[in-house]
């Protein structure tokens, strides 16, 4: 038996051969409900979105589809972050949940302060009209076409008893500050798609909320319109103080925002972390990738790591005093044959399955 290899029936985590092993060699299984058990008060802490292991589950034709599953999410005030991943890994799923427009079958979501899994129905509007904006991909569902920019921009606010000179004066200076200004007495089909979508970011911030969500939308744009777009909801975020959290195909405007979060078969898989420079702008590139590692310890190798390996099934796991080494099944560590003792081993999986079996 090579090194790490696990008696049938036993844990997956054991110590290496011929060493005792430390009094706390747990299963895996044991490492992940230590790890459920986690007290929960520091997850989301502070944070104004928090998913905690977020589940939805779509029956279609008595077939269901898991859109998501266990997805966990912290967003702090005040961040634009972008969320990428294949068509169909959950994206929108997860934007109609938190915009209050669907719920999730499982799971904990609570948007500043608001839970949405108990949000009742008057509380839900009231929720979505003043706590929430939100921004779809087609310019035409955004604005009201027969209603000009400032007009559109102050519906919003008419169900929230704002005065008409005080809706006409944010409108006017939220059209000003997404540097729309020159379309506030026009119609939508009067405006270019990048103007619309930037008016469609004043109608979201109208009535002050706490989030905006924007699911695709310089989707309908071309690249230089996307970027300006973007830079209108990064104004967003950065003047008015709202969190944005934003849907994007393009890669190369991901690459201008401080977080991107990708999501990959109903949860968050990578991360990368880019440092602003002093005008709030991001360096493209000079990004960090991070796998996201949930709240029971999982996380997702990124597919380029596993196929170059050819990982599958199972991995071979061992704790160093700074990282952990993964090997794929057939090959036992190195390093662990050279130095006994010095490594806590998990592998080959939970089945317990002997090598060579
Ligand atoms: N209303 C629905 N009824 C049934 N299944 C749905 C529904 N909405 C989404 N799904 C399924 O859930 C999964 C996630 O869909 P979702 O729309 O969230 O993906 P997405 O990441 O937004 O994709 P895209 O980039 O194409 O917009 C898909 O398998 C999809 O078919
Ligand atoms: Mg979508």
């Amino acid at each position: 038996m090579t090194a790490g290899s696990t008696q049938p029936g036993s844990g997956a985590a054991r110590a290496a051969p011929g060493q005792a092993g430390p009094p706390d060699a747990d299963s895996l299984a044991e490492i992940e409900l230590a790890a459920a058990r986690r007290p929960v008060d520091t997850f989301g802490q502070g944070c104004v979105i928090v998913c905690n292991h977020l589940v939805r589950i779509y029956l279609v034709e008595g077939v269901e589809v898991q859109a998501l599953q266990g997805l966990d999410l912290e967003v702090a005030p005040g961040e634009l972050t972008a969320l990428i991943g294949a068509s169909g890994s959950g994206k929108s799923t997860l934007l109609n949940i938190l915009s209050g427009m669907d719920r999730p079958t499982a799971g904990q979501v609570t948007v500043a302060g608001h839970d949405l899994l108990t949000m009742k129905g008057k509380d839900r509007l009231q929720y979505r009209r003043e706590t929430v904006g939100f921004i779809w991909q087609q310019t035409s569902r955004n604005l009201l076409p027969y209603l000009t920019a400032a007009e559109n921009v102050a519906v919003p606010m008419s169900f929230t008893g704002v005065s008409r000179r005080a809706r006409a004066a944010r409108a006017a200076s939220l059209l000003e500050m997404l540097g729309v200004a020159s379309c506030r007495d026009r119609l939508p089909a009067e405006m270019s798609g990048g103007e619309q979508q930037c008016a469609a970011i004043a109608v979201a911030l109208a009535n002050n909320p706490k989030v905006v969500l924007a699911d695709e939308p310089t989707g309908e744009l071309d690249t230089a319109t996307a970027a300006h777009v973007f830079s209108a909801l990064r104004t967003a975020s950065a003047e008015a103080g709202v969190t944005v959290l934003v849907v994007t195909h393009d890669a190369e405007v991901a690459e201008h925002v401080a977080r991107t979060l990708a999501i990959r078969d109903g949860r968050t898989s990578t991360e990368v972390l880019r440092r602003a420079t002093a005008g709030g702008l991001v360096d493209a590139g000079a990004g960090e990738e991070y796998a996201v590692l949930d709240r029971a310890g999982r996380l997702q190798l990124p597919g380029e790591f596993t196929e170059a390996l050819a990982l599958r099934d199972r991995v071979r796991l061992a704790l160093e005093p700074d990282h952990i080494g993964v090997w794929p099944d057939t090959v036992p560590p190195a390093r662990d044959a050279e130095r006994p003792g010095r490594h806590r081993q998990a592998g080959p999986g939970r089945s317990g399955r002997r090598e060579g079996e």
